[in-house]
Order: structure tokens, then sequence, then C-alpha cells
């Protein structure tokens, strides 16, 4: 009997754009990585509290080990998944600053990359992720539309091990994934012209 094949890995990078302990944008990318469809690996990014403020001028060799350790992440996966609160009608300061680290490397470059929205205020954080759609085209990010959705996560729905135990929400963060990484599949090695 042949041996079965091996089933094609797609490795997602999850990017939470909140430190906050109990966060509901970092706990449905936890929902995410502990529940990926079949033949998805999905990480979340834990380094954003040890990334240096941007400065430009250290944005050479040798890079601080933690933005290379960024950029390493970022390179490695097929795709990347972002989940951000809006703070005074944009972006954090701590994830933008993520973002403008991955201005100097290529790894972004035609990367394909979703956001999910998890609030439920009833702007749905719209001024945040209209900022984050233009930093996105600005570093050439391959944006997947049909990947990004609006699940939004209350506060009282993130359990004590930090996901979202609500069906609904996990069914909807699953299927997320699989058209990521059914995307980034069927993309294939991509290489700018
Ligand atoms: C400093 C600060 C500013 C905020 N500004 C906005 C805002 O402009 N628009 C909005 O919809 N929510 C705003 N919020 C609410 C957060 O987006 C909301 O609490 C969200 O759930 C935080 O995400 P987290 O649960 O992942 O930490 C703000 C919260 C803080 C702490």
């Amino acid at each position: 009997m042949p041996a079965a094949a091996a089933q094609p890995r797609s490795r997602i990078l999850l990017i939470s754009g909140s430190m906050r302990g109990a966060s509901t944008n970092s706990a449905l990318l936890r929902t995410a990585s502990a529940n990926p469809p079949e033949g998805v690996e999905a990480e979340l990014y834990a380094g954003m509290t040890g990334l240096p403020h941007f400065n430009p001028d250290d944005d050479r060799d040798p890079l601080p080990p933690a933005v290379a350790d960024l950029r390493a992440r970022i390179a490695a996966a097929d795709a990347v998944l972002v989940c951000t609160p809006e703070y005074a009608g944009a972006l954090p300061g701590t994830f933008k600053n993520l973002l403008d680290w991955s201005v100097g490397g290529p790894e972004m470059y035609g990367k394909p990359v979703a956001w999910v929205n998890a609030s439920g205020s009833p702007t749905r954080a719209a001024q945040a992720h209209a900022s984050l759609e233009t930093v996105l085209r600005t570093i050439h990010a391959d944006i997947v539309t049909e990947a990004c959705a609006h699940i939004a996560v209350p506060r009282r729905q993130v359990g004590e091990d930090g996901t979202v135990a609500d069906g609904e929400v996990r069914r909807r963060i699953r299927e997320v994934l699989a058209i990521l990484a059914r995307y980034a599949a069927d993309r294939g090695e991509w290489t700018p012209h």
C-alpha cells in the first residue's frame, strides 16, 4: 500500500495589534492558533513588546535582534493575519511601530495579508482599518480581501485560557485561516518582477 502523501502545510503568522493581557484581538488570534484547519500551522507572534522604537538609523545590519526575529518570522510565513484595535481614531502606536520595522526589509513585499476586526463598537474601528489598509498597500503587501472579516469579540467571550469558546467565532476564524491558506497555496512561490 503506497504511503499517504504528506499534507501540504501552510504557515500563517498571526499578529495582534494589542499588548493588553486580556486583549480581545489577541484572544481571537489565539483561538485561531489553537484550532487551525487541517494542513495549517498558525503561530501567534509574541515579540511586539520586545521591539525597539523604530529609528531609521538602526534599520541596517546588524539589525536589533527583535527586529531580525520579526522579519525572519514574516519571511518563513506563507501568509500573515493581523487583528488590531483602534486607539484614538488610528492604529495603536506599538503596532504601527511593528509595521514601520517591516518597511525596510523585503519580507512583506507581496506577502498575502488579511485582517480580522474584533471590534464591537458601532464604528467597527473603521479608522484604524482604513489606516491599516493604507499601510499595507504602501508596503506592497498582497491584501487578501476575501479572507478579511469582521468577527466581533465582546470582552465577556474571552475565557480564562485566553481563547474564545463561542462556536460561531471559532467557525469563522477557522474559515478565515482556510481561505488565506488556500490563497497562499494557489498563488505558490511569488517573486517580484
Ligand atoms: C487609549 C485608547 C484609545 C481608544 N480609542 C478608540 C477609538 O478611537 N475608537 C474605538 O472604536 N475604540 C477605541 N478604544 C477602545 C479599544 O479599541 C477597545 O477597548 C478594544 O477592545 C481594545 O482592544 P483589546 O481588547 O484587544 O485590547 C480605545 C481604547 C484605548 C485604551
